[in-house]
């Protein structure tokens, strides 16, 4: 097996976490939007890659890293190129094609903080965008949208921009959350190497995360590590 230090790991180098991927996949079929949190260092990225290389049947996994957004446009604007990139839509069988008209009828002129501007001239806000772009997805496929340093673009917005901003940000995500219609067709999970806790508490707005089902995830214990630094 190979050893690798520093990066999240992926494919053969993965070592098997198999009670956190059944608690996560268990949630995510639940129904619920999750956080994963645990310390650094531990094997968040890991395992969401994990799920993005090994979905179960019926769920299309997307995983996108915002980290070096430092506003909300630059978030979104991360979340839809990941949404309209071909190595996602390509995993869409049945609808792949009606999808990408659509994508290109919906081409995004620009994501700026007036929100998102369509190639058809109309400017929309982010959540309305997000909305109109998930709409034609696939119904028999749930779709997970793996937000990796969520905690960190928020602070970065608190920092680089405003508070305001940031909370509006959350606002937009619960609210995306609570939509029965969206739901039904996507599933949240958040994760990074701060914790989305600590910073939204900061900010007195816990309320905004408060429906997410928090999946710890613990380091792996001194028999798994020893047994793959022997495998
Ligand atoms: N399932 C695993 N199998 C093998 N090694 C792992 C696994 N999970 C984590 N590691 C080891 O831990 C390191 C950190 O993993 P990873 O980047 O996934 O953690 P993280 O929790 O996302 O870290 P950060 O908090 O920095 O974002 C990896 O470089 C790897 O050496
Ligand atoms: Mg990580």
């Amino acid at each position: 097996m190979k050893i690798t230090v520093g990066q999240a790991v992926r494919k053969e180098s993965f070592w098997e976490r198999k009670y956190e991927l059944e608690d996560i996949w268990d949630a995510i079929e639940s129904g619920s939007h999750i956080l994963i949190s645990a310390p650094r260092r531990v094997g968040k990225t890991s395992i969401l890659y994990k799920i993005l290389d090994e979905p179960k049947e019926n769920y299309i996994p997307l995983y996108v890293d915002t980290e070096s957004a430092d506003s909300q446009s630059e978030f979104w604007e991360k979340l839809f190129n990941a949404l309209s990139e071909e190595e996602f839509i390509n995993k869409f069988e049945s609808i792949s094609k009606g999808y990408l008209e659509k994508l290109k009828k919906l081409r995004i002129k620009k994501v700026s903080v007036l929100g998102v501007a369509f190639a058809d001239g109309e400017t929309v806000d982010y959540k309305e965008a997000f909305k109109r772009l998930v709409k034609d997805l696939d119904e028999d496929k749930k779709i997970i949208i793996m937000i990796d340093e969520f905690a960190q673009t928020i602070e970065n917005i608190i920092k680089y921009d405003n508070p305001q901003n940031a909370i509006s940000l959350l606002l937009a995500h619960r609210e995306l959350r609570q939509d029965a219609k969206i739901a039904s067709k996507v599933t949240f999970i958040y994760a990074g190497s701060i914790g989305l806790e600590s910073v939204v508490s900061k900010l007195g707005v816990t309320k905004h995360i408060n429906d997410l089902n928090n999946i710890k995830v613990p380091p792996l214990s001194s028999e798994d590590a020893k047994a793959f630094t022997q495998s």
